[in-house]
């Protein structure tokens, strides 16, 4: 059994078989109470040693950080802090740890931990982290589901840069120096495993359209890698996206969608995950109590999940924002690092203004220019019905994130999305099937990407992607 359903029994004397990891050992004279956790939950249970029931040299070896059984009645518990305890009879060590185990009780860095990735799921704060990220991902699939969405699996070895970038992971299976070469002098990838160049795919967008050209709601939930050097705590170089792709689906429709998702997530993980979101909320008050009172956060936690949860998302389209930035004290005081102009990327100081101090919540921007956004979205009209600068896309952006989501409704004209495509310098040979589907029974549809490393971040209220993932991928870094 594991220990949160142990903790949930009325203590009768029954005997009980606890098996897990010593988190504490404390010892009196007569008694010593060890502390014991499995990581099904945040609570430890209390094993109660009295002298003489345990084999003194048996007792040594139970030290922070071994893996342990132990057997007896549970009772209830006299001290505070617990309601049922333990009576050991028996104790069985299945492996002992010694001193040199590196997460003894004390507090430890998050940069220590990461250097100790291997065993930081132990600590309490990777154990609540790692729960929620579960519960997380567990949502996702209830919520698409119950709205009548297809799990689809799309590919992680691609021929096609779906978001143009040229930030892809090659997979070939040339030895680097003995690659053949064309006459040219060029890699021969016709002789490669898949006779073309390929590549570790940097979303499942491309064959998820596909997908949703006949089963009209589909989603993806998968690993996508990019090769951006990006040494940020919001980048990964492997991270997990979702994204739905939905066929008769419009720009309106595709906000509406990615709302209700966001909200969805949340507040099961409010209702699922409590108790560890209330230990990481602590902790981060704790960490507050450090900065100066301006760089203090106005809500706590739990307080701004629900904030999301319970207020809607601010719209507005990226020509207004930019007009909000252009009049804002940062940019009229040459505060931003970045100069505010119609047609920058957003700098992640200028996301983080529109949605931390104009508008205090959630804001889903739209209508992006064309020239920084990728090939697929759909072009808007300008008010002649002629094509205009801005395309149909949608980026959510968070409080302390930065962009979370990026969508938009998909350019659906053939002869649009041809001319487009050559215009970027893609070769329309190489994707020849998404073009396709503009040819038969093209539709209306739309679809986003939420970086589910983000979305957990955001949650948890952590401030480094790295400790959102069990085994990160940054540059430099594969240790693990
Ligand atoms: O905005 P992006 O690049 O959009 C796409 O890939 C589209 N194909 C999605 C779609 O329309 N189906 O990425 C989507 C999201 C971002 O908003 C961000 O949350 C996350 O993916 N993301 C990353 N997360 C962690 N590390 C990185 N290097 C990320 N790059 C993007
Ligand atoms: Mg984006």
């Amino acid at each position: 059994m594991q220990i949160k359903e142990i903790l949930k029994q009325a203590p009768e004397g029954q005997q009980v078989t606890v098996k897990g990891w010593v988190k504490t050992k404390r010892g009196q004279a007569n008694i010593v109470f060890i502390n014991i956790n499995d990581g099904s939950a945040l609570k430890n249970i209390q094993a109660v040693v009295e002298a003489g029931k345990i084999d003194e040299e048996l007792l040594k070896t139970v030290t922070t950080g071994a893996a342990v059984a132990v057997t007896g009645s549970l009772v209830a518990s006299s001290g505070s802090g617990q309601a049922v305890e333990v009576m050991a009879e028996k104790i069985e060590v299945y492996g002992p740890a010694d001193e040199t185990f590196p997460i003894q009780p004390k507090k430890h860095s998050l940069e220590f931990l990461r250097e100790k990735a291997h065993l930081r799921f132990r600590t309490n704060v990777f154990g609540a982290v790692f729960r929620i990220r579960h519960t997380l991902a567990y949502a996702v699939h209830k919520f698409y589901h119950e709205q009548g969405f297809f799990y689809l699996h799309t590919p992680i070895i691609t021929a096609s840069d779906a978001e143009g970038a040229g930030e892809m992971f090659h997979v070939s299976t040339f030895e680097p120096n003995k690659a053949p070469l064309t006459e040219t002098g060029e890699i021969d990838f016709t002789q490669d495993f898949f006779g073309r160049e390929t590549a570790l795919t940097v979303s499942g967008q491309l064959e998820g359209e596909l997908g949703a050209l006949a089963l009209s709601r589909i989603y993806t939930f998968g690993p996508t890698f990019r090769a951006e050097n990006s040494n940020t705590s919001r980048h990964l170089a492997e991270f997990w996206m979702i994204e739905p792709e939905v066929a008769f689906f419009e720009l309106e429709d595709n906000m509406n969608l990615a709302e209700s998702f966001v909200k969805y997530v949340i507040r099961y993980a409010l209702e699922h995950c409590y108790e560890d979101l209330e230990f990481l909320q602590n902790r981060l008050m704790e960490e507050e109590k450090q900065k100066p009172q301006n760089e203090r956060s106005e809500l706590a936690l739990i307080d701004k999940l629900k904030f999301v949860v319970e207020n809607d998302f601010e719209r507005l389209t990226y020509t207004e924002a930019i007009d909000i930035l252009l009049k804002s004290r940062p940019a009229q005081k040459k505060q931003f690092q970045y100069d505010v102009a119609w047609g920058i990327d957003l700098q992640s100081e200028h996301e983080r203004y529109l949605v931390e101090k104009h508008f205090k919540k959630p804001v889903i921007l739209t209508n992006y220019p064309r020239d920084i956004k990728a090939f697929y979205m759909k072009q808007d009209d300008d008010l002649n019905g002629a094509p205009g600068p801005t395309v149909r896309a949608m980026d959510v952006l968070f409080p302390g994130i930065g962009e979370i989501i990026g969508g938009s409704q998909r350019e659906d004209s053939y002869d649009k999305l041809l001319a487009r495509v050559k215009e970027v310098g893609i070769d329309p040979e190489n994707i020849w099937w998404y073009l396709e589907t503009r040819k038969f029974g093209s539709a209306p549809h739309a679809g986003f990407g939420l970086g589910f490393e983000r979305l957990v971040l955001f949650v948890t209220g952590m401030t480094n992607i790295r400790d959102v993932i069990p085994f990160p991928r940054t540059p430099k870094n594969a240790e693990f």
